[in-house]
């Protein structure tokens, strides 16, 4: 092996270990978080209905396919309901209708928020309006306003 050949092989390896090093330094000095699931973490360890007082509601709505969960929820008219949203698994869209216009997506790993009041007696129905697989138009679940 030519000498000036030997240089520059000494000099890479010289490099590599320095930049590794320096990887493993700079790794150390960091404080790295493993991201959690936000499926795991409460409230959303399972869908809530959460009431606040006579009118507040807080639902906090896990998407997963191909469904909603909680699933049909019955409050009284007037309620003022502040929904969170989530997806266990793939991004799902999420729209109530009628006289309503919320339209969030559930997206792994986000919360998606909306207040809504829900002033007129009826059927809600919530829709997931983003293709995410073949169970997605039977994907729906309703808000029953009493
Ligand atoms: Cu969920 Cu389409």
């Amino acid at each position: 092996m030519d000498k000036a050949e030997k240089g520059a092989l000494f000099t890479a390896v010289v490099f590599l270990l320095t930049f590794f090093g320096l990887l493993v330094y700079a790794a150390k000095g960091m404080n790295i978080d493993v991201p959690t699931c936000i499926t795991d973490v409460k409230p959303f360890t399972e869908g809530k209905v959460i009431k606040l007082s006579d009118n507040r509601y807080e639902i906090h709505y896990l998407a997963y396919m191909w469904g909603f969960d909680p699933a049909d929820v019955e409050i009284p008219a007037g309620s003022t309901v502040d929904i969170y949203l989530t997806s266990k698994d793939v991004i799902h869209g999420f729209q109530i209708q009628p006289n309503t216009n919320v339209n969030l997506m559930a997206i792994p790993g986000t919360v998606s928020y909306a207040r809504v009041k829900f002033d007129k007696p009826g059927v809600y129905h919530i829709v997931c309006h983003e293709y995410c697989g073949i169970g997605h138009q039977d994907m729906s679940t309703k808000i029953i306003v009493k």
